[in-house]
């Protein structure tokens, strides 16, 4: 059941668009994969082709239908607002505890298939009304992949969300650092952050496709063993 939890350093940094890439190299390599984003805000059906799950749906080859989209992202809000509130705005409520067994069985199910679970938003982002990302992550007992952007005040916002999944126990895997638009030159911030950083950085610059190097660590094989990102 290997999993991947792809989380960010926050909303809009890149982690869809390198679930995407991920998914296409993975697959072009002969490996075979799947995603889920379960938890959606912001979600517009007027606009279903720009949403994470039509993007994941479209990096996995698969057509945009209904129901491949509520497979793959079940919990679906229109506010682009923090999960628990937009669900809250549709008289809704959102359960971790669902979310988080919906995330188990996926990955249980998934057996030599490597699952990518997209969280919402950054690492503590709220999961529901007492739990945030970083408990699925945790719950998940999966390596974690750290997207972040390369605007101004990434370095700080990485090394915070890093510490925060290591405190949690979750595996850190690598950083992707995915160059974020009028941003500081992408290569100094993947240098500076390595430096502080025990794990691989990668850059992935405007367009770019996922690094062979990253896509090598993050085989099915590479994601199911536990601690397989310190044996570097
Ligand atoms: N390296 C990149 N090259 C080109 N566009 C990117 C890159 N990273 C992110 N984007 C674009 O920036 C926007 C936000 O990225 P997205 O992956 O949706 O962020 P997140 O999933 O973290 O909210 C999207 O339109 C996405 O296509
Ligand atoms: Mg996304």
């Amino acid at each position: 059941m290997p999993a991947l939890f792809v989380t960010g350093t926050g909303t809009d940094v890149g982690k869809t668009y390198v679930c995407a890439a991920l998914l296409r190299a993975l697959a072009a390599r002969g490996h075979a994969v799947d995603a889920l984003k379960p938890v959606v805000s912001g979600f517009d059906p007027a606009a279903l082709e720009d949403s994470d799950p039509a993007v994941l749906l479209r990096a996995l080859g698969r057509p945009v239908t209904p129901q491949a989209l509520a497979a793959l992202s079940p919990w679906r809000f229109a506010a682009p607002l923090s999960p628990p509130l937009a669900a809250r705005r549709e008289g809704r409520a959102l359960s971790a505890t669902e979310v988080i067994g919906l995330c188990r069985e996926r990955a249980g199910a998934a057996h030599d298939r490597l699952l990518l679970v997209e969280g919402a938003g950054g690492v503590m982002s709220p999961l529901d009304e007492t739990a945030t990302m970083l408990d699925l992550a945790a719950a998940l007992q999966a390596p974690a992949l750290l997207v972040a952007g390369s605007y101004l005040g990434t370095i700080s916002h990485t090394l915070t969300a890093a510490a925060a999944l290591r405190g949690a126990g979750v595996d850190l895997a690598a950083v992707a650092v995915s160059e974020s638009l009028d941003a500081p030159p992408l290569g100094e911030t993947v240098e500076a952050l390595a430096r502080f950083l025990d794990v691989p950085v990668f850059a992935i610059p405007r367009g770019g496709e996922a690094p062979a190097e990253l896509v090598g660590r993050l085989t099915p094989a590479a994601c199911a063993r536990p601690g397989s990102s310190s044996d570097r």
